[in-house]
């Protein structure tokens, strides 16, 4: 470079705390994170997730009293996932009125009508076998089948109180089917948060212990994409745009900067990434181990995530990290 002007020093812009202030190029604002919760049935309940330190699934009790923190932090909403009494083939307690997402949305919009509650809509919570969605005699996932619980999932959630839809199944044509299935309802104005680019990852096994999900035989690679494309990312996303996504997803986050840059740059839509249980627990267990600082590597994690282009976060670190930001 040789501009003819006097010598460009990057430097001088760092010789304060105060100047490299003022030119920041990226911040954090909790109030565009989302806290994952997971909720069971009980009373008193606050058992700890071996696998994500710090971590612990709650009854709706305890649950509310965690509520607390994130208004108090101006958390931007919570996302919640079911842990229930009850599995079976057809996942029904995901779609009974009184499950275990349904008792607790009540219970929370009571008390806290304020905060976005975001809920994921998938079976594999809640099937005996463990994969999101039908399966047939040869172990192979249904989709259109699957697409009508689906649907039956998000208007039940809906009903109950949900402010925004979250499908993490990964079934072509889901979107679709449950906005049809909304507006139907007159729920038109309940949006939908598509899980749009979902890889297959070995960062979601934490919360497989978490809620209990792992396929009790195969795997999710059947429906869940593959982590060396990222032209399937834009298909797979531009799909969900026109089959009627509001906010599109990028799963899991770390490993896929480049894919949350490409999306953010192809379409201007709201998107999530998700900071995924691998993530969070892959600096849980090296900080524990006293290989590094936790409160600096989590602020870079998360910064990292924000300027590849998301708007918003999923995190288990938000609570942690508003904390920090405070
Ligand atoms: C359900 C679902 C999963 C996650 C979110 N929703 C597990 C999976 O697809 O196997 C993973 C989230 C995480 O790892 O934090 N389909």
């Amino acid at each position: 470079m040789n501009s003819g002007y006097p010598l460009i020093r990057p430097r001088r812009l760092r010789s304060s705390l105060k100047i490299s202030n003022l030119v920041r190029e990226t911040s954090l604002d909790p109030s565009k994170f989302i806290m994952p919760y997971f909720v069971t049935h009980g009373k008193s309940v606050k058992e700890p997730i071996e696998t994500m330190p710090d971590q612990f699934r709650y009854s709706i009790d305890e649950l509310l009293k965690e509520l607390k923190e994130v208004k108090n932090l101006n958390i931007g909403g919570i996302l919640l996932f079911g842990v229930p009494e009850h599995k079976d083939e057809l996942a029904s307690e995901s779609y009974s009125d009184n499950g275990i997402i349904q008792t607790a949305l009540k219970a929370v919009k009571d008390e806290y009508p304020d905060i976005a509650v975001v809920t994921d809509v998938c079976m594999c919570d809640y099937t005996s076998h463990g994969h999101c969605g039908i399966v047939d005699e040869n172990g192979y996932v249904k989709n259109d089948e699957t697409l009508e619980y689906l649907a039956k999932i998000s208007v039940s959630y809906a009903k109950a109180g949900a402010d925004i839809i979250a499908p993490s199944d990964m079934m072509d044509g889901r979107v679709k089917k449950i906005r049809e299935a909304l507006d139907d309802e007159s729920l038109e104005n309940i949006p939908i948060m598509s899980y749009s680019s979902k890889y297959a990852s070995a960062f979601y096994e934490p919360f497989r212990d978490a809620a209990d999900c792992s396929p009790k035989f195969g795997n999710r690679k059947s429906y869940q994409m593959d982590y060396s494309n990222s032209e399937e990312a834009i298909l797979e996303t531009a799909l969900d745009i026109d089959e009627g996504a509001d906010i599109i997803m990028v799963k899991p986050a770390l490993s896929y900067l480049d894919v949350i840059y490409r999306l953010k740059k192809s379409f201007k839509r709201p998107l999530a990434a998700y900071n995924v249980s691998g993530e969070y627990s892959m600096i849980k267990a090296a900080a524990k181990l006293g290989y590094l600082k936790e409160e600096p590597a989590v602020l870079e994690m998360l910064t990292s995530i924000k300027r590849a282009g998301a708007d918003i976060i999923i995190s288990y670190y938000s609570i942690y990290a508003a904390k920090l930001l405070r």
